[in-house]
């Protein structure tokens, strides 16, 4: 079957993720997308698939125009996606998931779907037993049995959204051979990922979305430099930066793992002095908040040493490095950073280290009062958290922050920020790494990683990169770093 996307557009409020997106694959093709985190390509194949509706643009099968209002007329016309977070019910059995969907639904004739799995699986080389629960299946499992259930209900072109995160190498092996033999049988496939080394194996053409916008498309053979240059743009150059003396080291991490239910990072080693500041680069979900997480003392890193200011820090509580001057500002501002529903002086009391049993709550306000002047906070002692906006929100974080800090720790600092309050909040940082503080900071942004950093580690697929001297990094480098290769 034979796609077409031709001038698609979404919005969601203010965001253009999908802005005049067209692109044609032929069948018998794999047709990779490639783009960072947020370039709408989850969003541009859930309009493809029928799972969110497009706000221009036509879809084209075989070159009839199609609208689907839902995921199952989408399918029924012959369009699969395999989600980027399986969609799976994994309280049911192989059997009951492959079902699912079946026009002729749950109950009915099981003997057929039975033999219908066992033919697929043949063909593929897949091992699922039938009764097995699918939340005993590992992730790669679950792909192949979702691969088959689509194929089942008559998929042509299949969608396959970051299909390689979270799954073991052999499994990825396996999963390509099965890519390969789906576009032999005619099958048209859409290959979504962020990883240069997986589009250049795999896909004979690709298409890279870069903030909403098409930048470009290649066609094999095509290079590493090439994508890397699409997605990431070649606007940034390195700049000047105001040279600090460097102080003792405050942070030390020797052969750090840190890992959680589905990623491990192993062997990670870094040392920040006072002054310094360590930008984290890599797709998000990489390690790099777990990294922040285990400094900040708020997870303990699985192996290896931590050090702040010469002290061994693994297993203390983490009211040790907050003594030790150590602070983490979450991306979650709301979730992990402020209490909604406390207003802005509650905030600062509860942020204060003393704690006396009673509260001067007049003094308490003019304090808020000249902490919101001093932090151009737009809003008064009494509003709610909830109520400001991302960059205020940021402001307050920063105002809460305890005057004589060693090291800072930080994740995507600027997200959703508008560029002034980019740059306040920059040069809040900047001013508190004057005074001596360190820095380490997580930023999907390579702008933001390039402007601030001193040096870069790059994290990619549970490995991290030895640190970079971003003076002496090129885009280039760092791209194909975060893409996997030359790790
Ligand atoms: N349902 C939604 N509501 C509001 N904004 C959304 C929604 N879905 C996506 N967005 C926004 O649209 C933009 C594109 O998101 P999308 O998920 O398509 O990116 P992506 O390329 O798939 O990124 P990733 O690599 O992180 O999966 C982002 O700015 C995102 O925040
Ligand atoms: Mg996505």
């Amino acid at each position: 079957m034979r796609l077409e996307l031709k001038h698609i557009h979404k919005h969601f409020g203010a965001v253009h993720a999908n802005d005049d997106i067209s692109i044609a694959v032929e069948s018998g093709t794999i047709h990779g997308l490639l783009g960072e985190n947020g370039a709408g390509k989850s969003t541009l194949m859930k309009i493809l698939s029928g799972f969110i509706h497009r706000d221009a643009g036509e879809i084209l099968l075989d070159g009839r125009a199609v609208a689907f209002k839902n995921p199952a007329e989408a399918i029924r016309a012959g369009v699969g996606m395999l989600h980027q977070d399986p969609l799976d019910f994994p309280p049911l059995t192989v059997l009951d998931n492959f079902l699912f969907g079946r026009e002729d639904g749950f109950m009915q004739n099981r003997a057929g779907a039975l033999a219908d799995l066992q033919r697929f699986s043949r063909q593929f080389g897949f091992d699922l037993d039938p009764d097995a629960l699918v939340s005993s299946l590992t992730v790669g499992e679950r792909q192949q049995l979702e691969i088959m259930r689509l194929l089942s209900l008559g998929a042509k072109i299949l969608i396959f959204d970051e299909p390689t995160t979270g799954i073991s190498l052999p499994q990825k092996i396996k999963l390509f051979e099965t890519l390969r033999l789906l576009a032999k049988q005619g099958m048209t496939i859409i290959f979504v990922t962020h990883k240069l080394q997986d589009a250049e194996d795999l896909c004979g053409k690709v298409t890279v979305l870069r903030l909403g916008k098409m930048t470009g498309q290649v066609t094999h053979p095509f290079t590493a430099d090439q994508l890397v240059r699409l997605m990431f743009g070649q606007s940034l150059e390195t700049r000047a930066r105001a040279s600090v003396a460097l102080g003792e080291p405050i942070l030390e991490l020797r052969d750090i793992c840190v890992a959680d239910y589905r990623l491990r990072v192993p062997e990670i080693n870094l040392q920040v002095r006072a002054g310094q500041v360590i930008g984290l680069a890599g797709i998000e979900g990489s390690g790099q908040r777990l990294l922040l997480r285990a400094c900040a003392g708020l997870d303990q890193p699985v192996a290896g040493d931590i050090w702040i200011s010469g002290a061994r820090m693994n297993r203390q509580p983490y009211r040790d490095f907050l003594e030790r001057g150590v602070a983490y500002l979450p991306a979650g501002r709301l979730e992990e950073g402020l209490v909604p529903g406390l207003n802005l002086t509650e905030h600062f009391i509860l942020a204060r280290r003393s704690r006396e049993f009673f509260i001067d709550w007049r003094a308490a306000q003019d304090a808020a009062q000249s902490r919101i002047g001093e932090y151009s906070i737009r809003g008064v002692p009494a509003s709610r958290v909830e109520a400001l906006s991302g960059g205020n929100q940021q402001r307050a974080l920063l105002a809460l922050l305890q005057p004589n800090l060693n090291l800072i720790l930080l994740e995507h600092p600027t997200r959703g920020l508008d560029i002034e309050s980019t740059m306040w909040v920059w040069s809040q940082l900047l001013a508190r790494r004057q005074r001596g503080a360190a820095i380490v900071f997580a930023s999907a942004d390579l702008d933001e990683i390039f402007e601030y950093s001193d040096r870069i580690l790059v994290f990619s697929g549970g490995r991290v990169a030895r640190a970079l001297n971003a003076q002496e990094t090129s885009v280039q480098q760092l791209g194909e770093l975060i893409g996997g290769k030359g790790l």
